[in-house]
């Protein structure tokens, strides 16, 4: 190993130890991590740049809530012709389909066959908004918050609106088992297209 003497930093009891530096490339990456990751933390976690990232999901989760928002103060809602309603409860598939989405969305609150639990039985002539198509699409669409009925006109797409309203008229007088008392005044109902 005389070759490599002149390398020798120190040498004790016989062990010599050589001055072999660790190859440039490996110091490089060693320090651009180093470099990389103060940067990384003073950027992120202490917030020198841009803002933490809690605060820029919170800013892009405004930025998509008003976007949802400009959409609907410029497309507002338009009400259905009640013809085309009550044209509705008598087509099978626009039933189902406001069949499936009152499962999901009014069954909690008015049963599974609309017969009323916390909210009011919708298959009978008894209404405190107003029985016909048209009111019940108003109802349905900014809701009663104050009397626990939620808005669903910026939940739902328009047609399942549409279809709910003549989902409900196609209910009247199905007299489903244990409904809820009758609340409201008496409306006959709109006849259904067709019928
Ligand atoms: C959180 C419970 C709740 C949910 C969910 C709910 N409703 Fe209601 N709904 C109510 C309550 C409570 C009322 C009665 C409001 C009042 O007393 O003025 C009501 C009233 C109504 C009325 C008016 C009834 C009348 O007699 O005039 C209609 C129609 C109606 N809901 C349809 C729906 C539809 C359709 C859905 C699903 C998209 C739905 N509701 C979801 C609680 C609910």
């Amino acid at each position: 190993m005389a070759q490599y003497d002149d390398k020798v930093l120190h040498e004790l009891d016989g062990i010599k130890e050589y001055d072999n530096p660790m190859p440039g490339w490996l110091m490089a990456i060693l320090w651009g991590s180093l470099l990389f990751s103060a940067a990384y933390l003073m950027f992120y976690a202490l917030s020198f740049g841009e803002g933490t990232m809690e605060a820029e999901y919170r800013q892009q989760t405004q930025q998509s809530v008003a976007a949802v928002q400009a959409y609907f103060d410029a497309n507002p809602l338009v009400p259905p012709k009640p013809a085309e309603l009550l044209a509705g409860a008598g087509n099978a598939a626009i039933v189902e389909t406001g069949a499936a989405r009152f499962a999901k969305s009014c069954a909690p609150c008015h049963g599974p066959q609309a017969q009323g639990l916390i909210g009011p039985n919708l298959t009978d002539d008894h209404w405190l908004h107003g029985g016909s198509v048209e009111q019940i699409f108003q109802t349905v669409a900014k809701g009663w918050p104050a009397k626990g009925m939620p808005p669903w006109g910026r939940a739902l797409r328009p047609e399942e609106l549409s279809a709910l309203v003549s989902y409900i008229r196609s209910l009247q007088g199905s007299n489903p088992p244990n409904p809820r008392a009758p609340e409201g005044e008496v409306f006959a109902a709109e006849p259904i297209a067709g019928h």
